[in-house]
């Protein structure tokens, strides 16, 4: 083969305007593809050559992923550029340059070159390691345009550089999709239980913990005064877990006659007692594959103690009255508002037991503990109680909001929603003010934060009230004139419509 050496154009020096593959972008499939027209685009242009494409192997199959001034719609693109050369560069992996095509007896007669007054070609392998993935092929219409052997050299090395950034890029592509895929799964795994309201660090604290036990079947003991919320977070471990499909059942334990107790959690044969006229299934048979919720745990008595053991030892149950066990597969969440370890400690409760329920323990706060939560609860009820009696939502004043966030809530999130509920229907208008609250005065505590004037407007009141709703003495007693004292009360009470 014959050369005429003409100097090689310059390589481009200039960077691309922004990078060719963004993290984070979407859709890296057409990433690869706008990476591979650059490519191409930046043979084309070194090599002054007419009309280029990239070829890349898809295990037996040949597909164009890039092509330039070859029409992209024109069918089998292969056909209409050399496809004998493009063929013996892929067999033998070695890069290929012709100057006079149509006098190359083996190039010469293909349709492809007579039809396009091609002169000079050029093919290089686009290596990965050892394995060619595909070929770059340039060629050159004019007469004088004759590509020379460090052409050739330098396409070689560019397609092996361009086969790197494609692998690159392709790996990126399949990576991304991967992560989104998992993020979404990971997203479907990590709800954020938004029935349960709390943005609290100590309400946070309690979301992460939910999350790490939620897909196991780990014995969960949930301990909190009463009100904080305990059942609702049973049912939440439940319903975002993977038992969700199958049964929640709750059983309250505390306070119950035994026997009673007894036959609701295990059943009973007919004929075991007085008025067990037919066999019963017992809860925990119903409760078979999803989660039982023993709530208020603290209470039972020795013998559901032990039989309550064997269910967590064994996955047996035993109706009463009977003489045969069944095998059930339950999830146990309990639930206490008293220290079970203190139980323990009294002898009152089975340590082997309390072991076993208590895995691992949630702790939830008293609403005190969190008082930054509760502008959000009471919000929240305003809302659910609006939407439960289809009418509109109503607002909280500032001081009653106030008042309802200094309070120490001793039934917690329940009482906060029961005093929410009645001040809703007790308010006349669309804003719930103190005195719909019906919070006793003496616990209307005031804030270290609260402002000036909500401070002076509670002294007055106070004094007044002291004095008996007597305005004279109020004044007096302030060290203001009536004036100043009639004044004050009729912007209160504007500002209270
Ligand atoms: N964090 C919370 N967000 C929203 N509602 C709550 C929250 N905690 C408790 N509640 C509501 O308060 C009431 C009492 O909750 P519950 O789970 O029965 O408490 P416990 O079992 O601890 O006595 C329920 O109506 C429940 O929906
Ligand atoms: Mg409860």
């Amino acid at each position: 083969m014959s050369s005429t050496r003409k100097p090689t154009p310059p390589p481009r020096t200039e960077a691309p305007s922004r990078p060719l593959i963004e993290p984070g972008t979407r859709v890296p499939e057409q990433e690869v593809s706008r990476l591979l027209d650059t490519v191409l685009k930046l043979a084309v242009e070194m090599m002054n050559a007419d009309r280029g494409i990239i070829l890349q192997r898809r295990g037996e199959e040949l597909d164009t992923v890039a092509a330039h001034n070859i029409p992209p719609e024109s069918a089998g693109v292969l056909s209409e550029v050399s496809s004998s050369m493009v063929r013996q560069v892929l067999k033998t992996g070695a890069p290929h340059l012709t100057h006079d095509a149509q006098a190359d007896p083996r190039f010469g007669q293909a349709d492809s070159v007579i039809l396009h007054q091609i002169t000079s070609m050029l093919c290089a392998p686009m290596y990965l390691d050892d394995r060619v993935i595909g070929v770059i092929y340039l060629d050159s219409q004019r007469d004088r345009q004759r590509f020379n052997d460090d052409n050739l050299s330098f396409v070689t090395i560019f397609a092996r550089m361009a086969a790197i950034a494609v692998d690159y890029a392709q790996s990126y592509g399949e990576l991304y999709v991967k992560k989104q895929l998992l993020q979404g799964e990971l997203d479907q795994l990590r709800p954020q239980f938004e029935e349960i309201i709390g943005k609290s660090p100590k309400m946070q604290e309690v979301f992460d913990l939910m999350r790490r036990v939620m897909n196991s079947d780990i014995s969960v003991l949930i301990e909190g005064e009463s009100g904080t919320g305990k059942e609702l977070v049973a049912r939440a471990l439940h319903y975002n877990g993977p038992r969700r499909d199958k049964p929640f059942v709750a059983q309250y334990c505390g306070n119950l006659a035994e026997s009673l107790l007894e036959s609701e959690l295990f059943g009973h044969k007919k004929g075991s007692f007085t008025g067990a006229i037919a066999d019963k299934k017992g809860l925990f048979e119903i409760a078979d594959g999803g989660t039982f919720f023993l709530d208020e745990i603290a209470d039972i008595s020795p013998t559901i103690q032990s039989k309550l053991l064997r269910v967590l030892q064994e996955g047996e149950i035993r109706r009463v009255g009977d003489t045969e066990s069944h095998l059930v597969n339950v999830r146990i969440i309990s639930a206490t508002n008293k220290s079970l370890k203190e139980e323990v400690n009294s002898g009152k409760f089975r340590e082997d037991l309390y072991y076993r329920l208590n895995v691992i323990a949630v702790t939830l706060p008293a609403l005190r503990e969190r008082a930054g939560d509760i502008p959000l609860l009471a919000q929240h009820f305003a809302k659910k109680f609006a939407e439960k009696n289809e009418m509109p939502v109503k607002r909280i004043s500032p001081r009653a909001m106030q008042v309802l966030a200094n309070y120490s809530w001793p039934g917690n999130v329940r009482e906060l929603e029961n005093t929410m509920d009645r001040a809703i229907i007790l308010s006349e208008d669309d804003v719930i003010d103190i005195d719909d609250l019906l919070i006793p005065e003496a616990d209307r505590m005031l804030s270290p934060y609260m402002t000036l004037k909500a401070r002076e407007r509670d002294i007055v009141l106070k004094t007044l009230e002291d004095c008996g709703q007597n305005k004279t003495r109020t004044a007096e007693i302030l060290g203001v004139s009536l004036r100043w004292l009639h004044y004050k009360l009729n912007e209160w009470k504007s500002q209270n419509k």
